[in-house]
C-alpha cells in the first residue's frame, strides 16, 4: 500500500447525548487509510458506521483522541479551514443520493464549485468533465425525477469529484439500488481509486468488499477487524 495517509485516526471516540443518555457511537477507534485506496466500512446497523464517515468529513467532531484528513489534525482546525477541506478537497455520497430535485444534475454537480466561488463557466465544464468521468455525458440538463437511481447515485459521484477532490466518502452508496446497478457504482468508485482518488464507503452488501483495498469492521462502536486485500500494493 501506498506510504501516505489520507485518513489517520489513532483512539478516536465519540458519543451522543440522546435524551438523559450518552451513546458511545466510536469507543477507541484506529484506523489508517492509504492515499489512493479503497476501505470498506462493514458492520451492523449501529455500529458506528456513519458517524466514522460523519467525523472524517468534519460534520461532526471527535470529543477525544486524534483524526488527521488529507494532512490536517482536524481537532485543531479552525471551523472556516474545516470547512474550506469539506468544500474544497472531501466529497460525501449518501445512500439517497441527496441531490436537489428542482437542479438539474449539472446545475447539482456545479454546486460545490459554485460555493468555492468559481466562476459559472469554468464550474460547468468542470461539472460536465465529471460527469462525463461517471458515464452520465448527454443528460446534463435532465432533472433528478427524470433518471434512473443509478443515474441519481451516479449524479451524486459526480458532485462528489468535481474539482478534483481528493477524498470521497461514501454512506451506503449502493444502499437503495439494485444489485446490477449497485455493481455499476461499485466499478466507478473502484475506477476512481485506481485514478488516485481515496475512497471511504460504508456498506451492508458483502459483494462489495471485493472492490476494497481493506475491510474495517465495527461492532458497537469499536473496531473489531482489519482485513487488508492480499494483492492490495501490486495495483499500479
Ligand atoms: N446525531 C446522533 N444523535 C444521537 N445518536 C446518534 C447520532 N448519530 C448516531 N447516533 C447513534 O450512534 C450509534 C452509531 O450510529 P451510526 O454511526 O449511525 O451507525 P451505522 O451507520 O453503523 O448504522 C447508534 O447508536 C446511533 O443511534
Ligand atoms: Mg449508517
Amino acid at each position: 500500500m501506498a506510504a501516505e495517509a489520507a485518513v489517520t485516526a489513532h483512539d478516536v471516540s465519540k458519543s451522543f447525548i440522546m435524551g438523559r443518555q450518552k451513546v458511545a457511537a466510536l469507543k477507541g477507534v484506529s484506523l489508517r487509510v492509504p492515499t489512493g485506496t479503497m476501505t470498506a466500512l462493514i458492520g451492523p446497523s449501529g455500529s458506528g458506521k456513519s458517524t466514522l464517515l460523519h467525523l472524517i468529513a468534519g460534520l461532526e467532531s471527535v470529543d477525544s483522541g486524534e483524526l488527521e484528513v488529507l494532512g490536517r489534525p482536524v481537532q485543531t482546525c479552525g471551523q472556516a479551514e474545516l470547512a474550506a477541506l469539506r468544500l474544497r478537497e472531501i466529497g460525501f455520497v449518501y445512500q439517497d443520493f441527496s441531490l436537489i430535485s428542482d437542479l438539474t444534475l449539472v446545475e447539482n454537480v456545479r454546486l460545490p464549485l459554485e460555493g468555492m466561488g468559481v466562476v459559472r463557466k469554468q464550474a460547468h465544464e468542470a461539472a460536465c468533465e465529471a460527469m462525463a468521468r461517471v458515464g452520465l455525458t448527454g443528460l446534463e440538463n435532465r432533472f433528478p425525477a427524470e433518471v434512473s437511481g443509478g443515474q441519481q447515485q451516479r449524479t451524486s459521484i459526480a458532485r462528489a469529484i468535481v474539482g478534483k477532490r481528493k477524498l470521497v466518502l461514501a454512506d451506503e452508496p449502493t444502499g437503495s439500488l439494485d444489485s446490477k446497478t449497485g455493481v455499476e457504482i461499485m466499478e466507478i468508485l473502484g475506477g476512481l481509486r485506481d485514478d488516485g482518488v481515496t475512497v471511504v464507503l460504508s456498506t451492508h452488501n458483502p459483494a462489495n468488499l471485493s472492490y476494497a483495498d481493506q475491510t474495517a469492521e465495527l461492532a458497537d462502536g469499536s473496531l473489531v477487524g482489519i482485513n487488508v486485500r492480499p494483492d492490495a500494493g501490486e495495483r499500479p
